[in-house]
């Protein structure tokens, strides 16, 4: 292995590693980031997700999580030497390498200049996630992490108070999903919801009205829910290609639809949820 471009490590601040061989077992929480099925795996086996990009990091460590350890290219150890001293404040080792070598390690460019390995957050209880919350969204079975994080980047935008996702619903702390978030999956208070859907039966003993948002003969237009929401509301969307199961309609109080034109046949569950986050949002909020 090279450090194409640097005859020499540059000089770095203490607590920073120069990385040579993209091999080292120290480096595996980087390894083979590109893969997407063995990601899924890993991380959250390992307890980490992966964070890219300067302000996404900023945006977790205000959200209180701790980081395993930062990955640099030379310039921005520089650029950013508090996120340098805050990793070694933490104890994280931070690993700078030449770009091709971060390349080598990650399986991509690093065009962002830095990547961080966190520990992942322990999560909360559904009871704690939703309490005084007033809008909550639940996701059931959603596959792609660009539709999570869009999600989520609604939500927060939209009065959504809190998320829960059912067990097979893709990783909102997924690379992607957290970029395509903007951040906001540190922002929205969100856990898991096992079993689902069973959980419907909790969120109705907590006090909300818990609408399917499907595409049923008779269900009601999302108009009707808009002109009189319930105080405490939960949403839920279905997954890319089945939509919701068919239990999950069953269980719900009200089956609610956007009425749509054009021949279309759906909406993009991303897409559904603006639309129906912004109808039944708490007014007295704008
Ligand atoms: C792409 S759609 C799934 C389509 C699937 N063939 C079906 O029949 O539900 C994904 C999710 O987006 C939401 N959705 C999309 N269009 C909708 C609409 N017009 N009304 C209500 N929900 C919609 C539903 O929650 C749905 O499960």
């Amino acid at each position: 292995m090279t450090t194409q471009g640097y005859d020499d490590p540059p000089a770095l601040p203490a607590g920073c590693t120069w990385v040579q061989d993209p091999r080292e077992e120290r480096l595996r929480d980087y390894f083979s980031l590109t893969d997407v099925a063995l990601r899924r795996v890993v991380e959250p086996e390992r307890g980490l997700y992966m964070a890219e990009s300067e302000k996404v990091i900023r945006r977790a460590l205000a959200a209180g999580h701790r980081l395993r350890s930062l990955l640099m290219t030379p310039r921005w150890v520089d650029e950013w030497p508090d996120l340098v001293a805050t990793a070694t404040a933490q104890g994280a080792p931070v690993y700078v390498a030449a770009p091709q070598v971060a390349e080598q390690l990650t399986g991509f460019h690093l065009h962002r200049g830095v990547l961080a390995a966190v520990h992942r957050p322990q999560l909360p209880s559904v009871d704690d996630v939703v309490a005084g919350a007033r809008r909550v969204a639940v996701l059931e079975d959603i596959v792609d992490h660009t539709n999570v994080g869009a999600i989520f980047r609604s939500a927060a935008a939209l009065g959504v108070d809190a998320v829960l996702v059912t067990p097979r619903c893709a990783d909102p702390l997924y690379r992607r999903s957290v970029r395509v978030s903007m951040g906001t999956v540190f922002q929205v208070p969100w856990t898991r919801v096992d079993p689902w859907p069973d959980g419907v039966g909790r969120l109705r003993d907590l006090g909300f009205t818990v609408a399917a948002l499907a595409l049923a003969d008779d269900a009601v237009s999302l108009a009707d829910l808009e002109t009189s929401p319930p105080e405490r509301l939960a949403l839920v969307l279905g997954t890319e290609g089945d939509g919701l199961s068919s239990r999950t309609v069953e269980a719900a109080d009200v089956v609610v639809r956007i009425p749509m034109g054009g021949d279309v046949d759906s909406l993009n569950v991303a897409a559904a949820s603006a639309v129906a986050f912004w109808a039944v949002r708490p007014r007295e909020r704008g």
